[in-house]
């Protein structure tokens, strides 16, 4: 089961409201809508957005009231307010990252703990794949998403090993590329604070998800589909996703279309990092609309 981070601190910036309607823009497995819809009733609605077809399966089958479920891509909410006619949105909700499944049992490649297929899609209906990237993308491309996306500094080497394995054969698993990085990355990388595939891993599962583009296309449909007073809230799991939500937030602020309401990011406490080791790197920024 995945453990929703930072719930407290979700719902005290999304403050839901009886009769309030919601977007969940990355349901996931629910965790935070369901405690929106315990407060949103008995009128109010969760507009829930999710782009696995399996956690959307999962999450449909539980048949929760006044909840709409779609299996879509976040970067279409505009489109998708339309479609289901759903309006006077309070406020709008991104958990980026991954869910606790797709990382536990997908199959997908998602962890480099796990042997598995090399894919790392969030939805296997679209067509580029982990693989397709580690044995087809030019050297230079391959650098480039592994320095900007992993903010890997053994970029070159890593990249060097990559394309003398592929020039011998497929590389197909995770197990295959993290023996790889362990032939060239040093045995005490980064002092033992971090794996040393998660930097990779990372940045082959941003660039197979669009993750960064999206997120900036998402993150301006979702301020504009707020209702005047509406809020928004985002949970980035890393730098690169912090700095688009601070940044687009900072640009909305000068133009006077939102108010921040976290000067800094707000962090898990020690015992939340301690009951769900996955929040440790879990920032969150809130904003309202003016
Ligand atoms: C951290 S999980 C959300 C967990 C959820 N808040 C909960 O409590 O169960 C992030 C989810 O966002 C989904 N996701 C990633 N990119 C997406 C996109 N562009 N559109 C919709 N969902 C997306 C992932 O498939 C994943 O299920």
């Amino acid at each position: 089961m995945h453990i929703p981070v930072l719930l407290q601190e979700v719902i005290h910036y999304l403050a839901p409201q009886s009769n309030e309607n919601f977007i969940d823009a990355t349901v996931g497995e629910g965790g935070h809508t369901k405690e929106i819809l315990q407060r949103n009733g008995p009128e109010g609605k969760v507009l829930g957005i999710e782009a696995d077809p399996e956690l959307y399966q999962q999450l449909k089958k539980q048949n929760l009231e006044r909840l709409i479920l779609v299996n879509d891509s976040y970067v279409k909410i505009e489109e998708l307010c339309q479609r289901f006619h759903f309006e006077k949105i309070n406020g709008v909700l991104f958990d980026l990252g991954l869910c606790t499944w797709q990382l536990e049992e997908s199959r997908r490649g998602f962890s480099y703990l796990k042997d598995e297929p090399l894919d790392m899609r969030f939805n296997p209906r679209s067509d580029l794949t982990a693989a397709e990237i580690i044995n087809f993308w030019p050297r230079e491309e391959l650098e480039r998403i592994i320095r900007e996306y992993g903010e890997e500094r053994y970029s070159k080497r890593i990249v060097e090993a990559i394309l003398e394995a592929r020039r011998r054969e497929r590389i197909v698993s995770t197990s295959q590329l993290v023996s790889i990085l362990k032939s060239v990355l040093p045995a005490n990388y980064e002092h033992h604070r971090l794996h040393f595939a998660a930097r990779t891993f990372q940045a082959l599962r941003i660039a197979v998800n669009h993750e960064l583009d999206n997120l900036e296309g998402g993150l301006e449909s979702g301020i504009k589909v707020l209702a005047p007073a509406g809020r928004i809230v985002v949970i980035s799991f890393h730098s690169l996703e912090d700095r688009i939500v601070k940044n687009i937030f900072k640009k909305y602020q000068q133009q006077q279309i939102l108010k921040i309401l976290t000067k800094k990011p707000v962090v898990p406490l020690a015992e939340e990092i301690k009951q769900n080791s996955h929040a440790h790197s879990a920032k969150l920024r809130a904003a309202l609309k003016n």
